[in-house]
């Protein structure tokens, strides 16, 4: 559980460059949820993130349970020689016993989906979508119990992309809360139950995908896109096709346009 009350947070206070990105937020995250965070550069997405998971204090935050957060580009901050010794990291600072720590890496490299044979080699030497997916392992070997991502799949290829989301989805299904910055209105429409819409600072939308993304207001201020499985049937009502367009997965899509074309 993490909660938010009235927070706000500015940056370089009583300076020249002092800059509010958080404004009076009020959330309120439940265990085991599933949410996708989203809005343009700068609506204060990060910014929210890190005042969740307490690396920027401010008064109003309170949460309880281990909240591991995943920065953007984490593969950037591995530091030691082989991907067993970053695993191992948190869990012996944290004073686990040498079989937690053995456990809690294979437990770790499972989750992301790396081969047992990765332990002892460099990070360095493996491709980004691995180097990205042990930045995240050794975030899982502290065992979060909420689980917050800053843009996972940014820059990655389709099939790693493909894969790292259906490894938090995994997550997700086994009782982790996940938090997930992202500008994948697919993803975040597919996997997450609720998405919460930032813009300037404030939090201008939080519900179900079907219902946020159905709202041409909040697409409107956020500059978001709709999702595909919706631009699609957007563009067939706009070619004058009588047909429903909330459809939040692409299956739904499909189901939409074979009932109105009785196919
Ligand atoms: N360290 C910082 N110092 C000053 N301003 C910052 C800092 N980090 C972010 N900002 C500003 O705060 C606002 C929100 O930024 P951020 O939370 O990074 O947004 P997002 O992740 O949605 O792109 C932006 O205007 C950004 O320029
Ligand atoms: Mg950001």
């Amino acid at each position: 559980m993490i909660r938010l009350s009235d927070v706000s947070y500015t940056y370089a206070k009583g300076t020249p460059f002092e800059k509010t990105a958080l404004f009076n937020v009020e959330l309120e995250i439940g265990n085991g949820e599933f949410i996708a965070i989203v809005g343009s550069t700068g609506s204060g997405k990060s910014t929210l993130i890190q005042v969740m998971a307490g690396l920027l204090t401010v008064e109003g935050v309170t949460s309880d349970g281990r909240i591991g957060l995943v920065f953007q580009r984490p593969e950037d901050q591995l530091f030691e020689e082989t991907v067993e010794a970053e695993l191992a990291f948190a869990p012996k600072n944290f004073g686990c016993k040498p079989e937690e720590i053995a456990r809690r890496v294979t437990d770790a490299m499972r989750q992301v989906g790396l081969p047992d044979q990765y332990r002892l080699v460099s990070p360095l030497k493996l491709s980004g979508g691995e180097r990205r997916r042990v930045a995240i392992a050794s975030i899982l070997s502290m065992q979060p119990s909420t689980l917050i991502l800053d843009e996972p799949t940014a820059g990655l290829d389709a099939r790693s992309k493909a894969q790292l989301l259906d490894e938090i989805k995994r997550l997700n299904d086994g009782g982790t809360t996940i938090l997930m910055v992202t500008h994948d209105m697919d993803a975040a429409a597919r996997l997450a139950q609720r998405i919460i819409v930032m813009s300037d600072g404030r939090v201008i939308a939080d519900g179900d995908p079907r219902g946020v993304f159905g709202r041409a207001d909040v697409i409107e201020r956020a500059g978001l896109s709709r999702p595909t499985s919706m631009a699609i049937l957007d563009r067939l009502r706009a070619k004058g096709v009588e047909i429903e367009s909330d459809a939040i997965d692409i299956d739904e899509c499909e189901a939409r346009i074979r009932k109105c074309f009785k196919m």
